[in-house]
């Protein structure tokens, strides 16, 4: 993650109860002193920081992020409001989950809930799906709408979007460590392969 880590929180919350079925093995972030960071200290979980800026190449960062998440062996990683795009190493070595606070394929990118309202729409939401090359065009897997209420400024319906966005991110973790999953093609469903 890269910022406040509130999605990060929803998850520690949620995996104290080992009936969740899944644990936080680590958390990593593209910068230093956040709030995320010292979330994941408070909860007892592994950190690491890796910087863009202290690699030649956008593609060595993503190498040195790689490793930095292979060393903890996860069997998936979240991108927990990660603002940056991931490339090739680290797409093609786990699968990658990440959310984004507008109903995609519409408003993908930085500002979704700021484009959202700029446009208008009374109802927008947000979307977890599996990260692809794209920024944001991966196989959706859960969505959630929040509707746009008069008087909405970007920081309140960012809030309330983000208030769902956690829950559903905590149901999509949980039920893929539970119940597994499978992809097709863009078709994402939850359960293993021949049951
Ligand atoms: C989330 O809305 C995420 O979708 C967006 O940034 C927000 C991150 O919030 N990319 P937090 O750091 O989990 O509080």
């Amino acid at each position: 993650m890269s910022g406040s880590g509130t999605n990060l929180q929803a998850l520690l919350d949620a995996a104290a109860d080992p009936a969740y079925g899944a644990e936080v093995v680590a958390v990593g972030a593209d910068r230093d002193g956040i709030e995320g960071l010292a979330r994941a200290e408070r909860a007892g979980v592994p950190t690491f920081v890796e910087k863009l800026a202290d690699h030649p190449t956008r593609d060595d960062w993503d190498r040195a992020l790689a490793g930095r998440i292979a060393g903890h062996r996860p069997d998936l990683v979240v991108c927990a409001g990660f603002m940056k795009i991931l490339g090739t190493p680290t797409l093609s070595a786990f699968p990658v989950l990440n959310t984004h606070p507008a109903l995609l394929p519409a408003f993908p990118g930085a500002h979704g809930v700021r484009d959202a309202l700029a446009y208008g729409v009374r109802v927008t939401g947000c979307t977890v799906m599996l990260a692809d090359a794209g920024v944001d065009t991966g196989p959706i897997i859960a969505q959630e709408a929040v509707p746009v209420l008069d008087g909405d400024d970007e920081a309140a319906l960012h809030e309330r979007i983000k208030t769902v966005e956690r829950g559903l991110l905590v149901g999509v973790v949980g039920r893929m460590a539970r119940e597994g999953w499978t992809i097709t093609g863009r078709n994402f469903r939850f359960g293993r392969a021949g049951r």
